[in-house]
């Protein structure tokens, strides 16, 4: 690929561009865009290329480039902050994020957040949690398709319906969730603090919602009672305990890494489990010759920049939600400023508590 590459927003979205900066509607903005490659932007963007040409083919290079530049420019005239998630493909994690990290980092950075808008580079689930933390703020997610297994396997009505059969009980739920289960929780958690907060219950049993794999592995490890949901991540159901034996048969010299919404049989084979930081900052931290990620694609991909000495194997899948997000998707967001993630105002009062309590429990 090479040559001058075109921005071409969808139509409806070119008429409806209303949104302003220094007077100008979206569809202005767009004509006053330069989004082409040229000898001029190669060379602007050449240290930033360098950093992560070991994970962007140079093919890819003159299609992101431009994108990059007017998503970076955009950012400053609009006082724009994007989060993005670890799972995020590099061109969106290294070159445009502000913040990057785990479902908990990116929740204490939205609640800390300085800009007037959050764009949020993740799945609808995480720019909720922004926008419950941020109720005056805008907050667009590039997106409005991308959603998550688990989000979709429990509403507010099957937490109600828990909460009638198990009354006492306290429910902590993942925040891979709709902000209306979190509305019917006790208080939220996430991979990387989920342990913490059921045993901070202070019960002998707690409603552990809704993974069932994460809830299984918080089982084993604490001696509360922990009551599962029957939902799960399509991504991390996919990997089995027979694939890593083998793994580790064919290289016994390889560590194996893996996050806790895979099966406890998974967890089983590996060396090391946690939240996509906890296992980025593992590798960081234990520089192992050769590790397989048993997680999202992405995320070897993104640490690769910054651990040239380690060799990632890679039978990694893909979550197809997370991919939905795209450069020219964040560009449209930021200059139509949609899609705007919206929450009833009491749904959002009593969802906040649960996501406030956690962040202060975690701390
Ligand atoms: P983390 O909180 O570990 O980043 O996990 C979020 C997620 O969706 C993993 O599938
Ligand atoms: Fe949801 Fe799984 Fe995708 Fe994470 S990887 S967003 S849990 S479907």
């Amino acid at each position: 690929m090479g040559g001058t590459q075109m921005f071409t927003p969808s139509q409806d979205l070119i008429e409806a561009g209303t949104t302003s900066i220094a007077g100008l509607t979206g569809a202005r903005i767009l004509e006053e865009m330069d989004i082409s490659y040229s000898p001029g932007l190669a060379s602007d963007l050449a240290p930033l290329y360098e950093r992560v040409a070991t994970v962007i083919p140079s093919v890819e290079w003159p299609f992101f480039a431009p994108y990059i530049k007017a998503i970076n420019e955009l950012k400053r005239d609009k006082n724009a902050v994007i989060l993005a998630h670890n799972y995020q493909t590099p061109e969106i994690f290294h070159c445009i994020a502000d913040v990057v990290g785990d479902s908990l980092q990116l929740a204490r950075e939205a609640a800390r957040a300085e800009g007037d808008i959050i764009v949020q580079c993740g799945v609808h689930f995480m720019a909720e949690t922004s926008k419950l933390l941020n109720p005056d703020k805008t907050v667009l997610i590039p997106d409005m398709g991308a959603g998550c297994s688990l989000a979709e396997s429990i509403t507010g009505a099957d937490v109600r319906a828990l909460r009638e059969a198990y009354p006492g009980v306290p429910i902590v739920t993942y925040v891979n969730t709709s902000a209306a289960v979190k509305a019917e929780s006790d208080v939220c958690c996430t991979s990387s603090n989920a342990k913490k907060i059921v045993e901070a219950m202070g019960t002998d049993k707690v409603l552990c919602i809704p993974d069932e794999f994460l809830a299984q592995n918080i089982a084993q490890e604490t001696n509360v009672e922990v009551i599962a949901w029957k939902g799960r991540c399509e991504v991390h159901e996919q990997f089995t305990a027979d694939e890593l034996r083998q793994y580790r048969a064919d290289d016994p010299g390889l560590k194996i890494i893996a996050h806790p919404e895979c099966a406890p049989s998974v967890l089983g084979e590996s060396d090391f489990s946690g939240s996509t930081s906890a296992m980025i900052k593992w590798v960081s931290d234990n520089q192992p010759e050769r590790v397989l990620m048993v997680t999202e694609c992405s995320m070897s991909d993104n640490i690769a920049v910054e651990n040239p000495n380690v060799n990632f194997v890679r039978p990694c899948n893909l979550c197809p939600h997370m991919k939905q997000i795209t450069l020219p998707k964040v560009l449209e967001a930021l200059v139509f400023e949609r899609e705007a993630v919206e929450v009833d105002a009491d749904v959002a009062a009593r969802a906040r508590l649960s996501v406030e309590r956690m962040i202060d429990m975690s701390s």
